[in-house]
């Protein structure tokens, strides 16, 4: 048997502080604090704990060169343990799921500190109402005192007398739609967005506008959002609930064809479904259309390979659909929201998305705004509530 190491791990002296009435007792603060080593291998996506003699063979065996397992026979424990946890992999058949992830890694191109970052903090079984709820920072100004002040709301880097004014021209059509452009907390699901409604705003955000064929196998798409690198790596994914003449379930939208690819349902109620994928936000569980921006990594990290900003570049993507479907949202009478407190395992799991290939980036939707504002919204010019009120 061959071994070798994984392509990516991190260690981390990890240090836990828990309360201890003994050590209080004692005359210490009453807290413990134990230290550890933990190993961080995204293509693992759970952390695994080492002892110092796993942390050196990790340090000597090389991710790239195979070597015979039996060379170290006097470390059999420490390699049997580290192949079991797959952070050595070994070419047997014994050992090929492991080493499959470990490729799959591989193959995927990643920058190993973004491929880190993206593993481990993703969220499963998160609740950010309760937890916020928990920490006392439900309002503003809960937060406040909970939080103290913020930094100030707005940089100025000079004097009052040295600022150049600049213009405040007068309004068109397009001003008016960015002003009308708010967060939505409030959907009233009594009512069905109309199918050509929702047709409207997912041509706008989300379709392939043109294309250009570099070879059959090389194509790149022109869309409404700009995209690094022109390969448009952002898939789509939908949760149908109120749209007429669109059965509620799950969907895949194909963006050349402008059309929507059943997937299989959660086996759950709907509603329940998202309430879990939006970590508890009720506030947004019954819009019309929820949005999962899930973006394929290997597109852009074909191109972008082991690059430091290609994980940047991705999330900054997300920005710009979401703002797109904010204003296509608007434009159609309806409000739309972004969240990035989601529960990216299940949607992994519900949707069939292998984390190192493809993501779950954030949730968006749209839909009815409700006639009640239940849910704060941020509309300080009240260019939103007062025009529904009549
Ligand atoms: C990346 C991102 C993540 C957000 N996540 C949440 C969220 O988890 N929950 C929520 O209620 N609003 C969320 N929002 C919406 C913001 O709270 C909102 O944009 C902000 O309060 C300003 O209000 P406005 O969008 O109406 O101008 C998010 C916005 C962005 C851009």
């Amino acid at each position: 048997m061959r071994i070798r190491r994984c392509a990516v791990v991190y260690l981390e002296p990890r240090e836990q502080v828990e309360f201890d009435l003994s050590v209080l007792l004692g005359g210490g603060d009453g807290l413990r604090r134990d230290r550890r080593w933990m190993a961080l291998a995204p293509h693992l996506g759970a952390e695994v704990e080492v002892t110092g003699a796993e942390r050196e063979l990790l340090g000597e065996l090389s991710p790239g060169q195979w070597v015979e397992a039996d060379a170290l026979a006097d470390r059999r424990d420490i390699v049997e343990r580290l192949l079991r946890e797959g952070l050595l992999v070994a070419d047997t058949d014994e050992h090929g799921a492991m080493r499959a992830r470990d490729e799959t890694l591989r193959g995927t191109y990643w920058h190993p500190l973004a491929a880190t970052l993206h593993a481990f903090t993703r969220w499963t079984g998160v609740d950010t109402v309760q937890n916020q709820k928990d920490s006392g920072t439900e309002t503003a100004v809960k937060m406040r005192d909970v939080l103290g002040a913020p930094p100030v709301e707005a940089a100025r880097r000079a004097d009052a007398n040295a600022l150049q004014k600049l213009p405040r021209l007068a309004p068109t059509s397009f001003d008016d739609l960015l002003a009308r452009r708010t967060t939505c907390r409030n959907f009233d699901p009594s009512r069905k967005v109309p199918f050509e409604t929702f047709a409207q705003v997912m041509q706008r955000v989300f379709a392939a506008q043109a294309e250009v064929r570099v070879t059959d196998d090389t194509v790149f798409l022109k869309k409404n959002v700009p995209s690094g690198g022109g390969l448009h790596p952002m898939e789509c994914y939908l949760i149908v609930q109120h749209v007429e003449g669109v059965e509620p379930g799950l969907y895949h939208y194909q963006s050349q064809e402008h059309a929507l690819e059943p997937v299989a349902g959660p086996g759950r109620p709907l509603r329940e479904f998202v309430m879990d994928m939006v970590a508890q936000q009720h506030w947004f569980a019954d819009a019309h259309v929820i949005v999962l921006l899930s973006p394929r990594f290997d597109r852009t990290f074909w191109k972008y390979r082991h690059h430091a900003k290609g994980y940047r570049v991705i999330a900054l993507e997300g920005g710009h659909l979401s703002q797109t479907l904010y204003l296509a949202a608007t434009d159609a009478g309806l409000g739309a929201f972004i969240t990035g407190a989601i529960n990216e395992v299940e949607l992994e799991q519900a949707f069939g998305l292998n984390p190192i290939h493809q993501g779950a980036l954030a949730i968006c939707g749209f839909g009815w705004r409700g006639q009640v504002m239940e849910t704060a919204e941020l509309d300080p010019a009240e260019r939103v509530w007062v025009k529904a009120d009549g």
